[in-house]
């Protein structure tokens, strides 16, 4: 028993921020962004929490398969930005979309949240413990983001995504899933406060400690080198190659590390999916929007071999060989 992609579907939120608006908020330039990043403009949600961005993405999966709501039995919503603390912001979607005969959890790793949940999923399903899942990678990393710091400011943005996984008896699917975490970077991406660790005060608010601060050059060495090898011990595992791949769909944080992927691999021109320049990086929602465009515009099509890949805070990294 395998667990096959059968629907793919995503939201992105109305209000478009480009790098001319952002030029206005914070010492930088169009031309910095583009090159250093790749990244042209990005989707933010005003007035709305994640959940609702999930429970759009959901309905448009849904569109997209052969089931109804009240037939989802796993509910899974990857995020870094749940709506509150408690409770799960996957419990805020099951009640929108009504999808009350299924079970919901949250999967926190950062950007590789969405290959986390798909793990997940995966191996529910391969177990026959559920007859499907639904896997959401969902950010409104726009609440999270100090938007006077223009080192972190310019790089994302809000949206939401995700599949539908179902039972096959077919060679098809996913075939290997790799996942990878290291705590002793810990620092290089955080949100400090508030928390257990820094319960809430006047004083972290004042002292910004309630946006993300990251070490953006060191993790996009670490990013580089760990893309490659998790790709290559799916590969391993699924009994293929670099070559044998016909699109790449990877964790969209910065043009310059998708293509530094592609070319360390020789993957071939045009065969690395690329969407950072519309949506930013969107944390766990990056791969799965980038999934459903590829798939919508039809560029994936039955029997192709997919590398999905991630990397995140702080440390988390991923792959996973599909055929779809
Ligand atoms: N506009 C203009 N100049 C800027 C900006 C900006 N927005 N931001 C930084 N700079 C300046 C810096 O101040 C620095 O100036 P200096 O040389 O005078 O000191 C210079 O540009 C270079 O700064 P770097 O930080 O070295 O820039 P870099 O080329 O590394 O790009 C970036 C920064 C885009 C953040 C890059 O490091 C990156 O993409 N890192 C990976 C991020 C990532 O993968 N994160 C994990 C996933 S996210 C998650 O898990 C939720």
């Amino acid at each position: 028993m395998k667990a096959k992609i059968t629907a793919t579907g995503a939201y992105l939120p109305e209000k478009i921020l480009t790098n001319f608006d952002l030029e206005k908020m914070v010492d930088t330039s169009d031309e910095w962004i583009r090159q250093r990043t790749g990244i042209e403009l990005r989707h933010i949600a005003e007035n709305q929490p994640t959940s609702e961005l999930a429970a759009n993405a959901a309905e448009d999966i849904l569109a997209n398969s052969s089931i109804s709501a009240s037939d989802i039995d796993l509910l899974l919503v990857a995020t870094v930005t749940p709506d509150q603390p408690l409770p799960a912001t996957a419990i805020f979607v099951q009640e929108e979309i009504g999808a009350y005969n299924a079970f919901t959890f949250d999967v926190n790793a950062a950007c590789s949240g969405f290959m986390y949940a798909l793990s997940i999923a995966n191996a529910y399903i391969v177990s026959g413990m559920v007859k499907n899942a639904m896997v959401i990678g969902a950010e409104t990393m726009s609440k999270i983001i100090d938007w006077s710091d223009r080192s972190t400011c310019v790089i994302f943005g809000d949206g939401a995504a995700g599949v539908l996984l179902e039972p096959t008896e077919e060679d098809e699917g996913v075939l290997s899933v790799v996942l990878h975490s290291d705590g002793r970077y810990s620092d290089l991406m955080r949100v400090p406060a508030p928390g257990s660790r820094i319960p809430c005060s006047k004083k972290v608010i004042d002292d910004r400690d309630i946006y993300v601060k990251m070490k953006g050059n060191e993790t996009f060495k670490l990013a580089l080198r760990n893309i490659v090898s998790v790709s290559k011990e799916a590969l391993d595992l699924a009994k293929m190659d670099f070559s044998d791949v016909n699109w790449m769909v990877s964790h969209q944080a910065n043009r310059r590390i998708i293509d530094g992927v592609a070319k360390r691999v020789n993957l071939g021109e045009g065969k690395a999916i690329v969407t950072i320049d519309r949506h930013g990086n969107t944390a766990a929602a990056s791969i799965p929007l980038a999934l459903d465009w590829a798939v919508k515009t039809g560029k994936i099509k039955k029997g192709d071999i997919v590398l999905l890949n991630s990397f995140g805070a702080s440390l988390t990294w991923s792959a996973a060989v599909v055929r779809w």
